[in-house]
């Protein structure tokens, strides 16, 4: 395979191919399509604060925009526009450009592949992506849980509990969507699983602020502003717009509580920190493959990962989806030494002048703006 795709790649990202050998490592974690609890053990400290000062203005600057930009998934989503999964499939992008584009597929599990398999696959590649939305959105709200517990200023307390509340909405909103307009969901991805449980598993509260709202929540609202400029369904537009509204707050809350704290920090504590978001970056660019949708649709799992894994197009989607975490980084001063390096080998450094959240938050509010 290696050899054969070789003059595809840049001699950057044929440094990938030499880690396709991962390929079996990959597939070994699986989805369990049965679980339904799902326990992770932490030891961290709760923390009580007297200080009841509100220090930080642009914490309760984020606090009083969440208060007035709440919405309600029951009332003002229009729950009644009907969703058509083929039909937005047949118009959405190119499934081949997640398996390899513009490239000789006969001979792969693909090769026989006609209009309506292809159709199929899109509407499944879109009801898994829309799962892993819906987990990872649950992830969000056990890490903000955690951080109102953790986190030892009141201010960020305060903020934190409305996005307690945001992160439900957004549960709800989407199991609602998969469930009446899709027909169910996928189960968690092994490996986003894994990230999650990564996140919550440590105790040092700024590590869930640096890979739930930088990492996780930074790739999302790039991944949903993709979607909403892609598809061809208002529903799912109108949902994503409201989600994006929020999860930009978010973001810029991550920035703002640790810009503070990693000012302080030795050179040993921010590595630790590089590593773990470098550990959270490859994660999310080179470990989501759909493998649960190979499975489902009978597809030989192995083949396909590989596939996926070495396709350009896909490769270039996935970074794209770096866009608000890079400016966010360097906003923290991660960006620098051995960090810088990584995501140069990763190719993502690209955005590191883009805008940082901190800064375009608000541009992103659809709720309590006077007209
Ligand atoms: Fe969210
Ligand atoms: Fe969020």
């Amino acid at each position: 395979m290696a050899d054969q795709l070789a003059s595809l790649y840049s001699e950057e990202d044929a440094k990938l191919l030499r880690a396709a050998t991962d390929i079996e490592t990959i597939i070994e974690k699986r989805a369990d399509w049965d679980e339904t609890v799902h326990t992770v053990e932490q030891n961290c400290d709760t923390i009580f604060t007297w200080d009841y000062e509100q220090a930080r203005p642009g914490l309760m600057k984020l606090y009083e925009k969440a208060k007035t930009s709440q919405w309600n998934v029951s009332t003002d989503i229009d729950w009644s526009i009907e969703v058509d999964p083929e039909r937005i499939a047949s118009s959405a992008p190119d499934p081949r450009f997640a398996v390899m584009q513009n490239v000789d597929l006969s001979g792969t599990p693909f090769g026989k592949f006609g209009e309506k398999e292809w159709t199929e696959l899109n509407v499944e590649s879109q009801n898994w992506m829309l799962s892993q939305f819906l987990h990872g959105e649950q992830g969000a709200l056990l890490c903000t849980a955690k951080i109102v517990e953790t986190v030892p200023w009141i201010d960020a307390k305060y903020y934190a509990s409305t996005q307690v509340m945001d992160e439900a909405r957004h549960v709800e909103v989407f199991g609602r969507y998969l469930k009446e307009k899709l027909g169910g969901e996928y189960p968690v991805n092994a490996h986003l699983r894994g990230l999650l449980d990564a996140i919550i598993e440590d105790h040092r509260w700024d590590m869930t602020y640096l890979g739930m709202q930088i990492m996780v929540e930074g790739l999302a609202l790039a991944a949903f502003g993709f979607i909403h400029s892609m598809t061809p369904d208002p529903l799912l537009k109108e949902i994503l717009r409201y989600v994006m509204s929020d999860e930009a707050r978010h973001v810029a809350f991550g920035v703002l509580s640790l810009k503070e704290i990693y000012q302080d920090m030795t050179a040993a504590e921010i590595r630790d920190r590089q590593e773990f978001a470098y550990e959270a970056a490859v994660s999310m660019r080179d470990r989501f493959l759909q493998q649960e949708v190979w499975e489902k649709m009978g597809l030989p799992v192995k083949e396909c990962v590989e596939l996926a894994f070495v396709s350009p197009t896909r490769i270039e989607f996935q970074k794209m989806l770096f866009s608000k975490i890079v400016p966010n980084l360097k906003k923290l001063g991660l960006l620098e030494g051995w960090l810088r390096e990584k995501f140069a080998d990763l190719g993502v450094l690209q955005f590191e002048n883009a805008p940082d959240t901190e800064i375009e938050y608000e541009a992103f509010q659809v709720v309590g703006v006077s007209a």
